[in-house]
């Protein structure tokens, strides 16, 4: 997918000039292309083909409504982890039937209102959760579709950070829970057994590890036929990475071809919640050089975007690529510590990157269509950035840039 790149020496997304994009809507922005998130989407649905199936995109990777509404149009369902990301889906038009909700810490509220939306089904994630379900249900005679999220045991392979399939972490009933928490569930009239969801962690490079947690789901499914529990929807949650740097994924349709000869003979609906893989490369910050400083042993590139824009190189040590916006002829560039204006040793967003930069140029981050505008901050006061969504060459702000003002206007002086 090769969306944004350069044309003699400006650098392009779709076919919209970035140098324009800056100058119009001001940096750091987001810019978003429409394009790569369908052609991600349609990857999954077309490898799903005739079978039957339900992409949930995971809200919290990018929850601008703009997107939301695209990938809805698009036939997408949604992961949710919160009532606030509920309240996105039906603000973007996304249609709560086709809605999940994962999360191990679901508030009472938050499931009244899910259930008075009528989602698709509840991820559970504890007992205590479980319980907590069946009251909010008997007060509103209602009944919940449920799937316990299993905590498989294996090893994803992946930041320790973004880890979620170990039994160390906070995630999933533990195995041996399981099969007692499902008989406990079908005494309830209350609840009715949807089916399994695991998830084990984020940006996976690997199959193999996926493809263990799906065939340890098929044998709890087995299982628990055995005693009478019947399952109909396997979820096997998201995780597919993207190359940030160099990295070598497996595309959605190897993933998606893997695990359903991996399903072998089953023929359940099966459900994932991909987000990284879907708008992850589908967006950059657009960000504009303030000072270069050269310090004795490092130089350093002062950029108006910060961990507050995007955190993730500060709390992950991840790897963004790095563009000029406008690429010199004359000069080989120089190896600069990109940072930002945040008062903190950690805001860095780039190291030891080569660029051919000057004060007042702008650059282009890559790889920041996901978890990153969600992940925002206002740290330091700085109100968040724009967001752009861009479809061919026409550009369309979705979001507008926060005023400091907007910042504390509902703080209170006594
Ligand atoms: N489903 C569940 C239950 C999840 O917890 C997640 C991500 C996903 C789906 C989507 O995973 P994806 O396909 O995007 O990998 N902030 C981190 C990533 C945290 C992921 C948390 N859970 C980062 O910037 O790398």
């Amino acid at each position: 997918m090769q969306y944004c790149c350069y044309k003699k020496n400006k650098l392009y997304f779709e076919d919209t000039s970035l140098l324009s994009l800056a100058e119009e809507f001001g940096t750091p922005c987001y810019v978003y292309s429409k394009a790569a998130i369908t052609q991600s989407f349609k990857e999954y649905k077309n490898a799903f083909g005739s079978r039957s199936h339900l992409i949930c995109f995971a809200v919290k990777a990018n929850s601008n409504i703009a997107i939301l509404n695209l990938l809805s149009k698009l036939g997408s369902g949604f992961d949710i982890v919160s009532g606030g990301e509920l309240q996105r889906v039906i603000a973007a038009g996304g249609d709560p039937k086709k809605v999940v909700f994962s999360g191990i810490g679901k508030t009472k509220e938050e499931i009244k209102f899910a259930l008075s939306v009528g989602i698709y089904c509840f991820n559970v994630e504890s007992y205590g959760e479980l319980d907590c379900i069946e009251d909010v249900c008997k007060q509103l005679n209602k009944t919940a579709n449920i799937s316990l999220r299993v905590n498989p045991d294996v090893d994803a392979k992946t930041h320790p950070y973004i880890s979620t399939g170990l039994k160390e972490n906070k995630f999933g009933i533990p195995w041996k829970d399981a099969i007692p928490m499902y008989k406990k569930a079908k005494e309830s009239m209350h609840l009715k057994i949807h089916g399994i969801d695991c998830h084990i962690g984020s940006q996976m490079l690997d199959k193999l590890p996926f493809i263990d947690s799906v065939n340890r789901i098929l044998r709890l499914s087995d299982d628990l036929q055995k005693i009478g529990i019947k399952i109909e929807n396997f979820d096997f949650g998201g995780g597919l990475g993207i190359s940030y740097e160099n990295e070598i994924p497996p595309k959605p349709k190897d993933w998606v071809d893997s695990l359903i000869k991996a399903m072998g003979d089953k023929t359940n609906r099966i459900l994932l919640e991909p987000g990284r893989s879907i708008t992850g490369l589908a967006g950059i910050i657009l960000t504009k050089v303030e000072y270069i400083k050269k310090g004795e042993d490092k130089n350093f590139l002062i950029v108006d975007a910060a961990m507050n824009d995007l955190v993730r190189p500060a709390l992950y040590q991840s790897y963004h690529q790095m563009k000029e916006v406008i690429k010199p002829e004359d000069s080989e560039g120089q190896i600069f510590e990109v940072v930002g204006p945040i008062c903190e040793t950690g805001d860095f967003l780039g190291k030891n990157r080569k660029l051919a930069l000057k004060q007042g140029d702008f650059l282009a981050i890559m790889g920041a269509g996901a978890y990153a505008m969600s992940m925002a901050s206002n740290y330091n006061s700085r109100g968040r950035a724009p967001e752009i969504l861009i479809e061919g060459g026409t550009s369309t702000l979705i979001k507008k840039r926060e005023k400091p003002e907007e910042l504390f206007n509902d703080e209170i002086i006594p």
